[in-house]
């Protein structure tokens, strides 16, 4: 568990030109979190996003650059290189790049060739996650607004995870749509239909602002009616608050990533800021930064959080075998249950077109 970091950087005019044909990809122009802040130091480190190697540092003001490895002199690799005086010096000759990829110093050349640049991606860094901008020059809407890891992060305490998946993004985000999954694979049960409202089509009755920005927001909220357990578990259960009617799950997504909240009827049990984030096309890291509500019992908090903690993780664990199996394209048949599903493929689409 680690404490949430409040860094905040305006993202960088720069440009992410890449060689791999990204259409092909399928991946939406959108943020992505690349990273938890905390595995980022001083050193540079070889990442690999989107299909391709690229080196990520921290220039002098601490802020996180993410370039191109391969230096624009030899090719070799900034990735074992070093951080001078702000900028990324080159393990070969000792060119030096600042954080906009611009090669700022030669050693015994005074004039710089133009082209001696990386090219670099559009960085941000919030709620202790470094965030990178993919498929178009500059950002088209702002980062999630997720203030509960910021103003209220006293009342809860937060567990970073990062899961591989070695599934296509789509697929992985399409989870959060997947109602009929509930039943079959994590065997629950409920006491009725589940009842859905989409947010993001009848915005103007909302009381606040969505925490995405509007055209890039997917959001609903889904009631899940519960069965009342009988006995020591219904008894244990009220105990720990889950003896509500409903179960009720707000989801508010862009494009490849989302806010979970849970609670039961009006209490919140846990927020989950989520990122499916592609190493390569049918591989991804899901970054999680899971905020537990402390029930405010200071001998109560760990195990009431330890348990439900338990929970997803098997949860998700359940998930695993069938995501790192699955074929999509193979999948063609639909039924009226997957109506949320198809509605969300539509807004998916849209961003994935808009890829430059
Ligand atoms: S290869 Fe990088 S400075 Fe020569
Ligand atoms: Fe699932």
């Amino acid at each position: 568990m680690t404490t949430i970091s409040e860094k905040v950087q305006q993202p960088k005019s720069t440009q992410s030109k890449t060689q791999v044909n990204k259409r092909a990809m399928n991946f939406p122009a959108s943020w992505y979190i690349a990273m938890h802040s905390k595995d980022l130091g001083k050193k540079p480190i070889a990442i690999e996003l989107f299909g391709q190697s690229l080196v990520a540092w921290r220039d002098q003001n601490n802020h996180p650059v993410i370039m191109d490895p391969y230096c624009s002199h030899k090719g070799a690799s900034l990735a074992i290189g070093k951080v001078v005086d702000g900028c990324i010096q080159c393990p070969f000759h000792h060119w030096r790049y600042d954080s906009s990829g611009k090669c700022v110093y030669i050693p015994d050349v005074e004039n710089i060739p133009p082209m001696a640049r990386q090219t670099t991606y559009v960085t941000a860094e919030r709620y202790g996650c470094i965030w990178v901008w993919y498929g178009t020059q500059t950002p088209l809407f702002s980062l999630p607004e997720f203030p509960s890891a910021e103003d209220e992060r006293d009342n809860y305490m937060p567990v970073r995870e990062v899961t591989k998946v070695n599934t296509p993004l789509q697929e992985a985000i399409e989870n959060a749509f997947d109602y009929c999954h509930l039943t079959t694979v994590h065997k629950m049960q409920f006491s009725g239909p589940l009842q859905f409202t989409l947010l993001h089509e009848q915005h103007s009755v909302e009381q606040s602002e969505p925490p995405i920005q509007k055209d890039a927001w997917f959001g609903y909220v889904c009631k899940l009616p519960l069965y009342r357990r009988k006995g020591i578990i219904g008894a244990f259960s009220r105990a720990l608050g889950f003896s509500a009617e409903f179960s009720t799950v707000r989801v508010d997504l862009w494009p490849n990533g989302f806010i979970f909240t849970n609670g039961t009827d009006d209490k919140v049990i846990y927020k989950e800021l989520a990122s499916a984030t592609p190493v390569a096309e049918n591989k991804i890291n899901l970054m999680r930064l899971v905020l537990y509500k402390k029930p405010g019992n200071f001998l109560l908090d760990r195990p009431y959080i330890s348990l439900i903690h338990w929970r997803i993780q098997a949860t998700i664990a359940e998930d695993l075998p069938i995501w790192n199996t699955i074929k999509p394209s193979a999948g063609k048949v639909h039924v009226k249950n997957d109506w949320l599903i198809l509605k969300f493929r539509k807004f998916y689409q849209n961003w994935v077109d808009k890829v430059e």
